[in-house]
Order: structure tokens, then C-alpha cells, then sequence
């Protein structure tokens, strides 16, 4: 791994309701982003109930929890799935990891920016929900990405997520992926309906990432645990994935 300390790119993925996609497009952006070269940490930000090990095949033997409490080595933490892709891992079924505290989100904040200058790109992967964790982790990316699909209840959620980070947390720019969608003009009129109302009641232009379809590769990635970039390369779910991960390494450049 290289040794100089980069300036990354960190990406949160939250949506407010859960079973957007928010796990699956993390894990296959990441690989995305790995195949172009770049160094990637994915952090499983979902710290109670963790889900980027079953995506990704892998069993964690250290995670977030460890680091927090037993004041483990993060990087001995990380569990490198390819050279350049590296998983923060998190712990299933520890209820007292939902809502960290205060003090533990200090702990935390000094811990991911003890290793993130070793990677081009962190994504950030959250639970679901506008619990204390997720809006932290938002405050605590560079860029903040919400996933949301055209279900009325997504967009209710999305922009509850998106009203809450921008009025009380201060961020202005919000990045949207619409996720399983029939056609791409089903994502771009969903993200403009959003970004009206977003404009118009809290006076803030989200930006439109761009939009993944509907596709049962999807499924069966999370099935085989392979994700589709690798597993499926010519889905239409995988180009998409490309598409987006192509925008996320313009973030570079602004
Ligand atoms: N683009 C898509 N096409 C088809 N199914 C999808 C798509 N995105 C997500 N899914 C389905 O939704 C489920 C939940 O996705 P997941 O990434 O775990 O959501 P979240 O992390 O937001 O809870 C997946 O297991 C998959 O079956
Ligand atoms: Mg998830």
C-alpha cells in the first residue's frame, strides 16, 4: 500500500428508509473504483447491523467495536478483499453500536482519519433511519450521497434525511443516485420533483449523480455474494455502476 498521506474523497451512502440499495451500491462502486486503480476503504457504517461482509464474501474478525473499545489498530482492522479495496468492517446484532454517543463519535472521527490518507476514496455505507450515527457519518464525509428509488415512501425519507443534514448539520450539497428504476427517465423526473421541492422549501440544489436501473443481477450478487461489476460486467446495473463511479472520481478534480 502506498505510504504518503492522500487527500480522499469521502463518500456517505444514506437514504433515510432502508432496502434502497445503499449496501449494494457501495460495495459495487468500490470495486468499480478499485478497477480503475484507485486505493478504496469501505467503511460499514451500518455499525449494529452489518451487511458489506455478506456482499463481499468475507468473515471480519476485528471491527469498528473492537477499535472503539478495545483501542485495536485500525488498519490491523481492515480486511483487504482485493490489494487496493480494503473493508472497515462492523458488528451484527450489537444494539449498543446503533446510536454511538458523543464522545465515541470524537473517538471514531480521530480513528478514520488516523486511515483514511491511505486511500483515493472512503465510502461510507450507513444504516438506515436519521439516527445519531448516520448523521454524523454524513458530517463526518467530504460528499454526501443519498440513495433513493421512486417509491413514494424513498423520496419522503430521502428528503427528511436531506432536510435534517442541511438545516441543522449545515450541508449544502447533496449528491443523488436513483436507484432501481424502470427507465432513466423515471430517475431524472423523480431527482427533479426532489430537487424542486428541495430548492424551493430549504433553498438547496442537489446535484444528480445519476441513476441505476432495476436489474436482477442485483439480487443475485447479493445471492452469490459477488458483486455485479465483477459477477456481471455487461449488466445494465454494472455499466450503470461505472457511469457513477466515473462522476465520483470527478470529485477529484473540483
Ligand atoms: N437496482 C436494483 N435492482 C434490483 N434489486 C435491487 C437493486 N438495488 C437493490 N436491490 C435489492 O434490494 C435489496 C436491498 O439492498 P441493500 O443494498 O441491502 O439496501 P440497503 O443497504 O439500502 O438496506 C438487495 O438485496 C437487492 O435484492
Ligand atoms: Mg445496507
Amino acid at each position: 500500500m502506498a505510504k504518503e498521506s492522500k487527500t480522499p474523497v469521502i463518500l456517505s451512502l444514506s437514504s433515510g428508509k432502508g432496502g434502497v440499495g445503499k449496501t449494494s451500491l457501495t460495495v459495487n462502486l468500490a470495486c468499480a473504483l478499485a478497477q480503475k486503480g484507485s486505493q478504496v476503504l469501505v467503511v460499514d457504517g451500518d455499525m449494529a447491523l452489518a451487511n458489506v461482509d455478506v456482499l463481499l464474501r468475507f468473515t471480519a474478525h476485528k471491527t469498528i467495536r473492537d477499535v472503539l473499545e478495545r483501542g485495536e489498530d485500525p488498519m490491523k482492522a481492515v480486511i483487504f478483499v482485493e490489494p487496493n479495496l480494503g473493508v472497515l468492517p462492523a458488528s451484527s446484532g450489537v444494539p449498543e453500536m446503533v446510536d454511538l454517543g458523543p464522545a465515541e463519535h470524537v473517538l471514531l472521527g480521530n480513528i478514520l482519519s488516523s486511515i483514511v490518507g491511505h486511500f483515493d476514496y472512503v465510502l461510507l455505507d450507513t444504516a438506515a433511519g436519521i439516527g445519531s450515527s448516520v448523521l454524523w457519518l454524513n458530517t463526518f464525509a467530504t460528499h454526501n450521497g443519498v440513495v433513493v428509488t421512486s417509491d413514494p415512501t424513498s423520496i419522503t425519507d430521502a428528503y427528511a434525511l436531506i432536510k435534517i443534514l442541511s438545516r441543522e448539520y449545515g450541508r449544502k450539497r447533496f449528491f443523488l443516485i436513483l436507484n432501481s428504476v424502470a427507465t432513466p427517465q423515471e430517475g431524472q423526473q423523480t431527482f427533479d420533483a426532489i430537487a424542486r421541492v428541495a430548492e424551493q422549501f430549504l433553498g438547496i440544489q442537489p446535484q444528480y449523480l445519476g441513476c441505476v436501473p432495476r436489474d436482477n443481477v442485483v439480487l443475485k450478487a447479493v445471492q452469490e455474494q459477488l458483486p455485479f461489476v465483477k459477477g456481471a460486467p455487461r449488466s445494465k446495473a454494472a455499466e450503470a455502476v461505472v457511469e457513477l463511479a466515473e462522476r465520483i472520481r470527478r470529485f477529484k478534480r473540483e
